[in-house]
């Protein structure tokens, strides 16, 4: 008997090879049993006799301790989470997708059946989030949690504004680079920082918000007079996730903003992350690093199955405490609207209207809009959207006008 706590991995892709290669030189009292994936004809660089296509060689195994999930299929990870559960086996997973559109109920599932789930791969990366959330930052009433969640997003966004180059080239330059998907819709669409920012406010507000709640805007519709126009006003543009507490509800977007270039998020650039958190007793603070890839997410992972094998477990302080919060669904948004001419848009379809600005066919109309209105827009593909900076969220509810705004 060798004493060391035995794993299950489910997924050899990118980030099971890194959590391999790093378990196997770490000197961590840990042994990897099995390892599920789903194709058995894949050539792989590890002993053929601990691969398996068959879910049931982990979950029914007494003697594996930990499941690992770490496979790209959101629906079959929810599967393997809840059976892993009920075996009584703690899991680690880095599935945000899974994660973000159930994790009110994984965090039930985890009193009923006395197992922990821990999950900090899943949101940005190496930058430890979560665990800061959950215990650092445990009893501090917090503000704002903003910050860059998606790296592919990032590179896209900083090659179009420092090398000019076009929407289209720097994604298919980052899909050859391997940080962009061979499907980039949940990354350039804003649904994977969206998914990580609902699994943040779980954990800085103690409350669970299904990602359908969450307005998203993506990257694919900035154009250069987009640029243009930032730059006049000494800003550049980010994909920013925020959650901010206003009175007693949340607000939170995943949306591009001008942020000014004296910022310490301009200068997070290609396919680095960065969150902001912002708190009564912290003031602010500011963490960065690689938000994705092989070996940075899997060492997170491994640290994970590390703190599970000692007992670790999230205590979800902020959700026993969020009883008055609830999710603001209504208000008011600064944004700038560009579109080439004839888009039908004018200064009466703003509930304020600041100002206008020409170049050439295209035209950007500052000022305040409707949630609801700028859910509308944000489906249009001739509409470009990105949030002002400074002061952009105004609720309407008459008993509290409160301000939410942009470091
Ligand atoms: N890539 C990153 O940098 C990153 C960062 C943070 C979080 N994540 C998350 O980590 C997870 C894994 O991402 P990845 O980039 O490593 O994905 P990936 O490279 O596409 O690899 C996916 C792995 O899952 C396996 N798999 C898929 N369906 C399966 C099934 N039904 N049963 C068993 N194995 C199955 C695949 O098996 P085959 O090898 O047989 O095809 C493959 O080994 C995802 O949830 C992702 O969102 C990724």
């Amino acid at each position: 008997m060798s004493g060391k706590k035995k794993i299950g991995l489910f997924g050899l892709g990118c980030v099971g090879q890194g959590f391999y290669s790093l378990l196997t030189q770490a000197n961590a009292n840990l042994e990897i049993k099995k390892i599920v994936v789903k194709n058995p004809n894949k050539q792989r660089s590890v002993d053929q006799s601990l691969l398996s296509v068959s879910p049931e060689d982990i979950l029914n195994d007494p003697e594996i301790d930990i499941v690992v999930e770490l496979i790209d299929d959101s629906k079959f990870a929810f599967e393997l989470l809840k059976k892993s559960l009920e075996k009584k086996k703690p899991l680690v997973t880095a599935n945000k997708k899974m994660l973000a559109e159930h994790l009110e109920e994984i965090f039930w599932l985890q009193k009923r059946y006395n197992t922990p789930v821990l999950y900090e791969g899943a949101v940005c990366g190496s930058i430890p989030i979560i665990r800061n959330l959950e215990k650092h930052y445990a009893f501090d009433e917090l503000h704002r949690v903003e910050g860059i969640f998606n790296g592919s997003t990032n590179y896209i966004l900083t090659k179009m504004i420092e090398e000019k180059k076009d929407f289209a080239s720097v994604l298919a330059e980052a899909q050859r680079l391997g940080f962009a998907e061979s499907d980039p819709t949940l990354d350039v669409k804003g649904f994977d920082p969206k998914f990580k920012l609902a699994i943040t406010m779980a954990h800085a507000f103690g409350i669970f918000i299904h990602p359908n709640q969450i307005v998203n805007i993506g990257v694919d519709k900035i154009t250069e007079h987009d640029i243009r126009y930032a730059r006049q006003q000494g800003c550049t543009i980010k994909l920013i996730a925020k959650a901010e507490r206003v009175g007693d509800q949340i607000v939170g977007f995943v949306a591009p903003q001008f942020v000014p270039l004296e910022s310490s998020l301009a200068n997070i650039k290609n396919e680095y992350n960065a969150v902001s958190v912002t708190g009564a007793s912290t003031g602010l603070q500011f963490l960065a690093g690689k938000g994705a890839g092989s070996l940075p997410t899997g060492l997170v992972v491994l640290s994970d199955v590390v703190a599970i094998s000692q007992g670790d477990l999230y205590s979800y302080e902020k959700v026993r405490h969020a009883d008055n919060l609830s999710f603001a669904n209504e208000g008011l948004i600064n944004i700038c609207v560009s579109f080439r001419e004839g888009e039908g848009i004018r200064p009466a379809d703003f509930v304020e209207f600041i100002g206008g600005y020409q170049a050439g066919a295209f035209q950007s109309l500052n000022g305040w809009v409707s949630l609801k209105k700028l859910s509308n827009w944000s489906d249009r593909d001739s509409l470009s959207i990105i949030f002002n900076t400074g002061v952009n969220y105004k609720t309407t509810r008459s008993e509290k006008k409160q301000e939410l705004t942009l470091v």
